[in-house]
């Protein structure tokens, strides 16, 4: 009974979201998935649903013959079927959805496809669990919030699209089996069946091709792209991930900053309806200073007060011990009870945090304080530490202790934590943040030696190269990063663009030449053919989507993420290969039990 157009069959005239007053008396053929059936016995109702919406379906004993009454009572959860009926009125309408006003009398079905009971309700809100609905992640998809951020990410990824193409970018693919491109994480790597013993890496980004397309004359490029990267995953981190990739030539950092804070802007015109001022801008050391981060999230305040000075007079040795006291002021926070500050230690004190303790002073309506240390200090420190940290009567000041690069990310911790608690994170709220200056080179304990901070091909501060033989911890990068919301959502550099130069940056991150030119030869070679001065930026897209759609978890914004372990439960990868395939790509495996 399918509608015939010609020889084809045609499933439908409409979606299940389409059809309004409007439709009454026409006739219509729907197909979708059965989301309800509701059996009076003389009546049933079924509610139909595909991508679109939802419509409702009417058999009765009056007007339905006997046998499709029936049918439709046999219908089960998740069935797809076809249907052919008659839009008519509703007599209880439904304002809560688009087709509310109207329903189907039903004159023929046929069930396309059974299903079998789905392990989870196919609701807004499921009984479904994280692990559960990711094995079944083709059901989790068929509920609207699940296809509503992926739908929501398609929308970003084509602003994107049209904002960069509207600029005069040009999207160019670059390869996935390449060799190693270091980004900070491990690479995962395939092995070549036709080079025994040799491997590909898959790109952590595409940072070399990209600079190559520079001086292949593109000018300007970008790529919506995936990443590999080998690294341990949080709620923001997937190990494939995608990147707004992109890279320009003839362009010192103010070009790079205005114009993806143009992209930026637009995005969140066009995606959220807002509208931004210009972007701050903060240096590394004062987003270090000011809120103990490289990423802070400026829309609320509780900035740090640093008291060295004004907390390092009397007996208290903890204090006087410390490399930095810093505190901050936390609105209304004097309403916190000894047990919500006891907890509030304990929280700080877990070694995923790992402070020794927190001291806190309270700021009395009345305009006297009462501080954890009242045996050491009196009102008169007290005030002085309010005036650093810029609490008010009525709110409470924390205050941690200790080395200068621990105590910091501490604090910032704390401060996110109680932002959260207190509400202060709003999801409907942007602050965008470009910090700008980050050092070029960072120390590694474990390998005992310099890293990139961004990545090697980043240039140094020519006023700063000097530093690099003396004390190669001051020198700063061109290096920026855009931060959303306290999230880094993109980060970049002014790259290196002589041989000379890039030379000289293997060596301080301890290449040898050979090692250099065996891993790095072809960009040094192509820096002798005419590089141009360049720069460029990738955006995380995943991270990007889901501030923008207000959340922070990025899983739920890709379609078939990974778990936490790395795996996809659903077609259960990684998984062993067989020895043929073992034998064919010359791999011998030697896994200790
Ligand atoms: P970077 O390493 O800073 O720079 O990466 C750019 C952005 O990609 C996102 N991101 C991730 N998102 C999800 N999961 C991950 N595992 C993950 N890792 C990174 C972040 C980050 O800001 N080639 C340089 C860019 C350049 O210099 O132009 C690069 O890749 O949002």
């Amino acid at each position: 009974m399918h509608l015939q157009i010609g020889n084809r069959k045609m499933y439908r005239t409409h979606t299940c979201g389409a059809l309004r007053a409007s439709h009454i008396n026409t006739e219509v053929t729907l197909s979708g998935w059965v989301q309800k059936v509701r059996d009076k016995g003389f009546m049933v109702w079924v509610d139909l649903r595909d991508r679109y919406g939802i419509t409702q379906l009417i058999f009765d004993e009056e007007r339905t013959p006997k046998t499709l009454l029936e049918q439709a009572q046999k219908l089960g959860r998740e069935f797809v079927i076809q249907i052919t009926g008659t839009v008519i009125e509703r007599s209880s309408k439904n304002p809560n959805i688009p087709t509310g006003d109207i329903e189907i009398l039903v004159k023929e079905l046929i069930v396309l496809n059974k299903a079998l009971l789905p392990p989870f309700t196919i609701e807004d809100e499921t009984d479904g669990g994280e692990e559960l609905r990711m094995k079944y992640r083709y059901l989790d998809i068929r509920r609207n919030p699940v296809k509503e951020k992926l739908i929501f990410r398609h929308k970003v990824a084509q602003e994107v699209r049209k904002y960069l193409s509207g600029e005069g970018f040009i999207e160019v693919e670059t390869p996935y089996l390449i060799k190693s491109t270091p980004e900070g994480a491990r690479d995962f790597v395939v092995p070549s069946r036709m080079n025994e013993g040799q491997f590909y890496a898959l790109p952590q980004s595409p940072q070399t091709f990209k600079q190559l397309l520079m001086v292949g004359g593109m000018d300007k490029y970008f790529q919506l792209v995936k990443c590999f990267r080998d690294e341990d995953l949080r709620a923001d981190r997937q190990p494939e991930f995608t990147q707004i990739d992109c890279e320009m030539a003839f362009v010192e950092q103010e070009d790079i900053l205005n114009t993806f804070e143009g992209l930026t802007r637009h995005l969140l015109k066009e995606i959220n309806g807002v509208e931004v001022e210009k972007f701050p801008r903060m240096t590394f050391d004062e987003a270090m200073r000011r809120y103990g981060n490289d990423k802070p999230d400026i829309r609320f305040g509780m900035e740090f007060g640093e008291l060295n000075d004004v907390a390092q007079h009397k007996d208290f040795s903890i204090f006087n011990d410390a490399e930095l006291v810093v505190g901050i002021a936390v609105p209304g926070g004097n309403t916190f009870t000894r047990k919500d500050i006891d907890g509030l230690t304990d929280w700080v004190k877990r070694p995923q945090i790992g402070a020794k303790g927190l001291i806190y002073v309270r700021c009395n309506d009345d305009g006297t304080y009462k501080s954890s240390v009242d045996k050491f200090y009196d009102e008169t420190d007290l005030a002085k530490w309010a005036a650093k940290t810029g609490a008010k009567t009525g709110d409470l000041i924390l205050i941690l202790s200790g080395e200068t690069e621990k105590v910091r990310p501490q604090l910032s911790t704390l401060r996110m934590e109680i932002a959260e608690r207190l509400g202060l994170r709003k999801p409907n709220e942007f602050a965008p943040l470009w910090v700008v200056d980050f050092p070029l080179l960072e120390w590694d304990e474990e390998t005992n030696r310099y890293h990139a901070m961004h990545h090697p091909f980043t240039s140094p501060k020519p006023e700063d190269i000097k530093l690099l033989d003396t004390d190669p911890g001051k020198v700063r990068a061109n290096a920026y990063d855009l931060v959303l919301n306290g999230n880094e959502i993109g980060g970049g550099s002014i790259r290196i663009h002589d041989r000379k130069t890039q030379a000289l940056m293997f060596d301080h991150l301890g290449f040898t030449p050979e090692q250099a030119k065996a891993q790095f030869g072809f960009l040094m070679n192509a820096f002798e053919y005419g590089a141009p001065p360049h720069g460029g930026i990738a955006f995380g897209l995943d991270r990007l989507v889901a501030i923008l759609g207000g959340q922070e978890t990025i899983r739920d914004f890709i379609a078939f993420p990974k778990n936490n372990a790395g795996r996809d439960v659903m077609i259960d990868a990684p998984s062993p290969i067989d020895q043929a395939q073992l034998d064919e790509l010359h791999l011998q495996l030697n896994i200790k039990q």
